[in-house]
């Protein structure tokens, strides 16, 4: 069955990509219009099975486009409209609902008040609905980016380690791509050369598909598949570039990814930029990784806030506290009232552990799995695992999330 049609007429650039992520992640085709007129072109071009249309716009208003769309309806057809409207202003309500919307949703609103209003509306209109993803139907397709909060807190040594841990112990399939351009240093974690392709290999390619795909990543001994960076600063800048020009080409990198594994880990670099925010955009869950020391809470706390302001979902970030156990003077609980959330999950210190296996080029998840780390981190990806097979089972990602218990170390 195809996937229901959503016409996104919106002229603010974060409405749209907020919305694309959202709907895209629920199964649907996504089309955008950047002001009313496109939106009525796009309208009768594309015959949308639902169209969210904004009411302040250049060109046409939301009002004005709503009629027009109506009236170029041929008879029979008539598409659900729901207004965005930016206030709960009656008069407002009523004008929409006058120009021929159906329904209409108050900004900022909830992404899963959307979703449900969508749901209903196409369900009233006899639209397909929604077929997810489960478990036996191929790769389950979820993407988790892991940011740090700032250098050194783990982020790197985490995603690796719990790449491998959903690879080997849970028989997941999983890739792991160094998103830290300029600076990746999975090489160096994975002991590999710089003569492997990378992540600017795949972004160029204008006629990037699954088969070659399969030829850019490297497979490490552990049975991960690595999309690497960038093997100097310099070409850092070309995959910047690229996703600025032609941001579909990263959405398509990341969209194959999902149709070939189960898990995509993406390993992200510190800067809040247009590459790593449309990585938020289109991830299932952002990890974000911290230490209990004051520079790092006050730098996740930070991030949490422009999360806020970019209306990220609250569910979609889960905080993990690496080293939970080691001394610092500040406890779980310390961190949690400095940041007004819940730790989620927390990772043990094991200094030894760890700085073997960096200098040893082989991850402690490969070497000894049933070490203190070891085990810490299996623990931490069947979590994950859980919530992603929870989340792609029941409707609305993410609520899956909330109130998830905190690990404990062990
Ligand atoms: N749970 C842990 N216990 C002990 N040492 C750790 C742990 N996690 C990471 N480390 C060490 O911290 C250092 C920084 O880790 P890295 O993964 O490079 O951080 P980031 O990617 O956030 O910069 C490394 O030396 C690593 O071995
Ligand atoms: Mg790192």
């Amino acid at each position: 069955m195809a996937a229901p049609k959503v016409l996104v007429v919106d002229d603010d650039p974060n409405v749209q990509r907020i919305l694309l992520a959202t709907l895209k992640q629920e199964g649907y085709e996504v089309h955008v219009a950047s002001d009313g007129e496109e939106g009525v072109e796009k309208a009768t071009a594309l015959t949308p099975d639902l169209i969210l249309m904004d009411v302040a716009m250049p060109k046409l208003d939301g009002y004005a486009a709503t009629a027009l769309v109506r009236a170029a309806e041929p008879t029979g057809r008539r598409v659900p409209i729901i207004m965005l409207t930016a206030e709960a202003d009656v008069e407002q309500r009523v004008r929409g609902l006058r120009a021929g919307a159906d329904d209409d949703i108050v900004k900022p609103f909830h992404p899963l008040e959307l979703i449900a209003r969508i749901k209903a509306l196409l369900s009233r209109s006899g639209a397909a609905p929604v077929v997810r993803a489960t478990r036996g139907e191929g790769p389950l397709g979820k993407l988790c980016c892991f940011y740090g909060a700032k250098g050194g807190v783990g982020t790197t040594t985490l995603v690796i380690n719990t790449a491998i841990a959903l690879s080997q112990r849970l028989k997941r399939s999983v890739s792991l791509i160094d998103a830290n351009l300029q600076f990746g240093d999975m090489r160096v974690f994975l002991d590999l050369g710089l003569d492997t392709a990378s992540i600017v290999n795949a972004i160029t390619k204008p006629d990037l598909d699954s088969d070659l795909l399969r030829k850019l990543v490297v497979r490490h001994s552990s049975g991960v598949d690595l999309l690497l960076a960038p093997p100097n600063p310099e070409s850092a800048d070309i995959v910047a570039e690229r996703q600025r020009t032609d941001p579909n080409a990263l959405s398509n990198l990341l969209g194959l990814m999902r149709q070939q594994y189960d898990y995509t880990l993406v390993d992200m670099a510190r800067t809040l930029d247009d590459f790593n925010l449309h990585l938020f955009d289109e991830s299932d869950l952002i990890f974000l990784v911290v230490t209990a020391d004051l520079s790092s809470l006050k730098n996740v706390r930070s991030v949490l806030g422009t999360m806020d302001s970019l209306r990220y979902e609250r569910s979609k970030t889960l905080l993990v506290l690496n080293r939970s156990n080691a001394f610092t003077g500040i406890n779980v609980a310390n961190a949690e009232s400095a940041l007004g959330r819940k730790i989620d999950f927390e990772i043990i210190n094991e200094y030894r552990g760890a700085i073997d296996a960096l200098n040893s080029g082989a991850p402690f998840m490969a070497n000894r799995p049933d070490g203190p780390l070891g085990q810490s981190v299996t623990a931490f990806a069947r979590q994950l695992d859980a919530i992603l097979i929870a989340s792609a089972v029941s409707i609305p990602s993410g609520t899956a999330v909330r109130g998830n218990p905190a690990l404990t170390s062990q």
